[in-house]
This record gives C-alpha cells, structure tokens and sequence, in this order.
C-alpha cells in the first residue's frame, strides 16, 4: 500500500497524453475525418461500456479478447426497477456498432452504412510499447440490408484503397497490406476440425500456448509467433482449400478491383486474426521493423463479418471494417518524421505579449483577446516580469515577435514590436492596430 502522502500514478497500461504530442493526435484525427467524410462516411459514438453479452457473442467466448481481457463488473441494481447486469468496458467497437445498427434499425433506411468512430477500446493485456490496456482506435464500419451492396467485393476494395490512402496522407512510410480470406461460417468450421487433426499427432512438440489453442481454438496457432512452433505451423492445411466457390469468387474479385486501383497487397494465408465474427475478407496493415512499433508491427487489422448482425439477433446485415491503433500510428509518425519542426509548429506563437508594470496586465490581456481575434495565436506574461524573462519565455514558446506594452504604449494607443530570430534588433513602432496586425501576420508567414 502507498502511504496517504505518496502520489497516485496513472493505472498501469493507461497513459496520459500532453502536449505537444497531443498536437499530433489531433493532426491525425483531422486527416483521418477528412479521408472519411471524402468516403461518404459519418461518425457514430457508442458508449464506452455494453452488457457484456454483447462481447461473448459478438467478439466470441473462445477469443483472448472475451476470455482473459475485458474489464468486466457486476453493476448493482440502484431501483426496484432496476435489474443487476454485468457490463464491460468496449474492448472493441464493431460490436457496439452492429448493435446501434440493430437497435436503430438502420437497415430499414435501405441503403448502405458508412459510419466511422475515433475513441478508447480497453483490454487487459501485458503492456508494452505500442499495447496498453486503454488504447485509441480510428474505426470504420459498412454494412446494411443485401439489397444495398454490404457484401459486393467493391465494397472490400473500396475500404482498403481508402486505408491506403489515408496512410499515404497521413505520411506513414513502408506500408504493406496482407490479405486472406477465411471464407463463410461453415467452411472455418470444416477447416477448424482439418486443423485440430493435423495438430493432433504434432501438437506435444508444440509451446504450451499451441498445445492449448489446439485443443480450444485451433485457427489461433496461425498466429502464434513461437519461433520453435513456425514450421510445424508452415505445413498445416490452408484455409485456402477450405473455401466454397462463393467465397474463393468474392476474394478473387476483391483482389482483382485492388489490382484495378493499383493497391499493393500481399496475400497471407495466415491471416485468420483474433475475433470469431470474421467472414471472408481479412487483412492487416503493418510496418516495417524499426518503425517504432516493437514487436507490435501491426498498425491496424479489419475484415469482413456477414453474419454478425444476426449473431447479435438482427437482420442480415453483411459488413466489413477496420480500427487502427490510434496509439502506434502515432509512434510510427514520431519514429518516422525526420524533425519534430510537426510537433513545434504546432505550439508555436505569433506574439507573445510583455506588460512593463503590473498596471498593464488588465491592458495586455484586452490586447491579447483583440488579435485573437484576428486569428492570431498570442500569449502574455506577467507585468512584474524583468525583459530578460520576457525573452525566455518567447522564445521557449517559439514567438515570432514580442510586442511591448507599457504606460506610453497604452497612452498613446501605439504598439512596439520586436521580431525575434531576426537579425533586425529594431523594435519597431506602430500606431495602428491594422497594421500591427499585418506585421505580425508578415512574421509568421515568412517564418522568422
Ligand atoms: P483488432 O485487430 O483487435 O481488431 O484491433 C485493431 C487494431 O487495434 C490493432 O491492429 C492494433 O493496432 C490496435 N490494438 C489492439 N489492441 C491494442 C492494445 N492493447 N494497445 C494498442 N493498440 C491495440 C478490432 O478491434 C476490430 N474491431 C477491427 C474491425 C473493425 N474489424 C472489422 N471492423
């Protein structure tokens, strides 16, 4: 136990951001809804905590997510009226939002749903960089009634060739997209019992974790990544093998529109990914080694789940998605930006304003508000301030110039400018504010 007076720190996993890396986030966000709203796509909010039903049958009772890494509770009854339920923290969004689809009977509006959200997921795992237990996902989610085109393989396309241009907007280096197909409901089945026999006669020589997941779960040895276990796993039957004419059709399709619109991908065929309500379409979007991510190379993950919706008990309501992690894109960004000029500009101000004299301070903020609001990004110190202080502050928050104000300034409705990083040691006098305005406006612009 910490002691009454010991600080309290942020809970393991969890993380503040600050700025001026919350710049940054805020960059990629504004990038990211401009993609989207590009796309046709508008954002839905779902709440940050379901019933945890939701997550068992949506995500899967068998998954790593359901079983060991949701924050779950009992949440007591407060009324009469009122039943005790156990609730969950998201640890994933796609599943809120089939349900908002159900629940709002968005499929009866008839045409497609494009929606996107941007918020915090949380999952119980080991963190490390670029895995907390609070993370940030940027998602998207189409889906609707058949009759609106949720299944043609257009639509896989059309979600991919927007992730690649959003990555290349966004400035992300070295990309690669891997591609598979894990083909309708019935034939992961067959294919699940293909691999649970092949697995039968190796799995001892297997790490525990396989052993395990042979038993219970055998499409999650896919991904182990034991290096003792790779080629054991390099033998087993492809899912590939398994896949029913519709689905080999739909992913020969899908490639061929990406080969259309000249998005490279490669095609993994160990690509199964972590969440049961996946159907044909899967991929995952990673970066090279060395670009910030650790052993977490990958960026963002999605795919298709037709059946969802009715898992959930609605409608048919085929649909495909992705969420990138918010979280290691940012770390790429920062690994790959060859300066921090990003984060700088970010803070940096057009004016600083110097009040000579605690009797100007009420004079300097009224200054302050006035070329605020002209757009100008402005600061102000303390009137009981030496000019020395002055200086270091502008400087520490990359001003452009310090204007000056004093009782003859106020006096005579004057303003004195003083560009810094200039090689101009002049201040500069001005008695109009229009002007003042447009010197400072000249500063920024010319970036000295
Ligand atoms: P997921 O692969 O579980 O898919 O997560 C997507 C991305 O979230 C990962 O690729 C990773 O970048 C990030 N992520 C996951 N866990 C963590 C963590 N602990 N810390 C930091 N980042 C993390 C899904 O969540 C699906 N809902 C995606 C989807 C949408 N599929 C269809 N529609």
């Amino acid at each position: 136990m910490s002691g009454p007076t010991s600080p309290l720190k942020a809970v393991r996993g969890t993380r503040d951001l600050l700025p001026p890396e919350t710049a940054l986030w805020s960059r990629v966000e504004s990038v990211a809804r401009d993609v989207f709203a590009r796309y046709g796509f508008g954002e839905i909010r779902t709440p940050i905590f379901e019933a945890t039903e939701l997550f068992a049958r949506g995500v899967g009772e068998e998954t790593d997510i359901v079983s060991k890494e949701m924050y779950t509770w009992e949440d007591r009854a407060r009324a009469q009226s009122e039943k005790a339920q156990s609730l969950t923290l998201r640890p994933e969004n796609t599943a809120g939002v089939v349900r908002a689809y159900i629940e709002h009977k968005l499929g009866e509006r008839g045409d497609l749903q494009k929606l996107f959200y941007i918020g915090p997921q949380f999952r119980r795992e080991r963190p490390q960089r670029g895995r907390y237990r609070q993370f940030w996902q940027i998602g998207v989610e189409v889906l609707g009634p058949v009759s609106s085109g949720a299944e043609s393989p257009v639509r896989d396309a059309e979600v991919l060739e927007m992730l690649a241009t959003l990555l290349d907007e966004l400035g992300v280096k070295g990309w690669q997209l891997a591609l598979n197909s894990v083909g309708s409901a019935e034939d992961r089945k067959r294919y699940s019992v293909a691999l649970r026999e092949a697995l039968a006669p190796v799995k001892d020589r297997m790490c525990e974790d396989n052993q395990r997941r042979a038993e219970t779960n055998p499409l999650r040895v896919l991904d182990s990544k034991d290096p003792g276990d790779q080629e054991i796993i390099d033998a087993l039957p492809k899912i590939a093998d398994f896949l029913d004419d519709s689905s080999r059709e739909h992913f020969a399709a899908v490639r061929a529109a990406l080969d259309a619109c000249g998005v490279a991908y490669t095609v993994n065929p160990r690509l199964v990914r972590g969440l049961d309500y996946y159907t044909r379409t899967t991929f995952e979007f990673t970066v090279p080694d060395g670009s910030g991510l650790g052993t977490q190379n990958a960026l963002l993950g999605g795919g298709r789940y037709d059946g969802l919706s009715e898992m959930l008990g609605g409608p048919k309501a085929p649909g495909i998605g992705f969420a990138i992690g918010e979280d290691r894109l940012i770390l790429v960004l920062q690994e790959q930006a060859e300066t921090d000029v990003e984060r700088e500009v970010a803070l940096r101000l057009d004016a600083y304003i110097a009040p000579i004299g605690a009797a100007q301070e009420p004079n300097a903020l009224r200054l302050a508000r006035d070329l605020r609001a002209r757009g100008l990004r402005v600061d102000l110190g303390e009137g009981t301030w030496k000019a020395r202080k002055h200086f270091d502050v502008a400087e520490r928050r990359h001003a452009r110039c310090i204007l000056f104000l004093g009782e003859n300034e106020v006096r005579d409705g004057t303003y004195s400018l003083k560009r810094l990083n200039s090689s101009s040691p002049l201040v500069q006098n001005f008695d109009n504010f229009d002007l003042v305005v447009q010197e400072i406006k000249r500063a920024s612009a010319s970036g000295s």
